[in-house]
């Protein structure tokens, strides 16, 4: 394991259990509309969702977007660009959509000709953010809409950890994140790479149920691989968690940054 390129290591190979919880994971779910509503997507636009994973979000933009329009996800591992081809096809998107599997942070398409760009929860994992919203202000038509939605992982609670037990595994798995504080550089970011009316939300949601602990589990994972965490009081730390969510004290929030602006 490479330290300095584990934050992308960890996407180009994805061990088959991570592949398919994300793969669940990463479906679109009614309730995660309000993350969406800023883009004002409609049928016939063509719409890049970048980082598109195993294709969850790229089908309900493909719904949307409509048989006139156009989705293409682009993806940096070639197992999800598979799985988000196929999820695609089966749904009878097959020839509405196009699935690229990108190693070199480029978006594939000519200069100003996307209605839509989405990014949901992958600026956090790029070598270079501004190089990134770049890419994304080149392809975005002017008038149309870049929309992001990130995470910012100083921002994240977990309960009953407290903040000291919190802290302490995230500086052991911050090696799975280029830019753990993405969120915040959104805004600023999307204004230094030319976009224009640059706008921004934050949306938070508290799980008191337990979806969001596939989360946990991976820092944690991400904390053992990098050895920066005694296995057992890693172990503990999931055990704490999973406890709370039996006796009803467990609370978990990672706000989400919704920075929208246009071309
Ligand atoms: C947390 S997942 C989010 C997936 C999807 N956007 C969603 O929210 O359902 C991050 C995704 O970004 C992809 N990714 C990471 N770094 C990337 C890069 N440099 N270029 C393109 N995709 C990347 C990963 O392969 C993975 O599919």
């Amino acid at each position: 394991m490479d330290e300095a390129t584990y934050y992308r290591d960890h996407w180009v190979e994805v061990e088959p259990e991570r592949l398919n919880a994300y793969t669940e994971m990463f479906k679109w779910r009614p309730e995660m509309e309000p993350l969406l509503a800023a883009a004002d997507l409609k049928p016939g636009q063509t719409v890049v969702d970048y980082g598109c994973g195993p294709g969850g979000l790229a089908l309900e933009l493909a719904r949307r977007a409509g048989p006139s329009g156009h989705v293409h996800g682009v993806d940096l591992n070639a197992e999800f660009v598979g799985l988000a081809r196929k999820a695609l096809r089966d749904a009878g998107f097959g020839d509405a959509t196009t699935v690229h599997h990108a190693m070199d942070d480029k978006i594939p398409l000519s200069d100003a000709s996307v209605d839509r760009l989405i990014c949901k929860n992958v600026m956090e994992y790029v070598p270079d953010i501004a190089a990134t919203l770049a890419e994304f202000r080149r392809v975005v038509k002017p008038g149309g809409i870049a929309h992001i939605i990130d995470s910012d992982w100083g921002m994240l609670l977990v309960e009953p950890l407290g903040h000291a037990k919190l802290s302490e595994l995230f500086e052991a798995a911050k090696l799975a994140y280029h830019t753990p504080h993405a969120g915040r550089m959104l805004y600023s970011g999307m204004k230094q790479a030319g976009f224009a009316n640059v706008s921004v939300k934050i949306l938070a949601n508290a799980d008191t149920r337990g979806h969001m602990q596939l989360v946990l589990h991976n820092m944690v994972n991400y904390a053992k691989i990098g050895g920066r965490i005694d296995p057992d009081r890693a172990d503990a730390v999931l055990a704490e968690v999973r406890q709370s969510i039996a006796d009803g004290t467990y609370m978990m929030v990672l706000p989400q940054f919704l920075v929208t602006a246009q071309g």
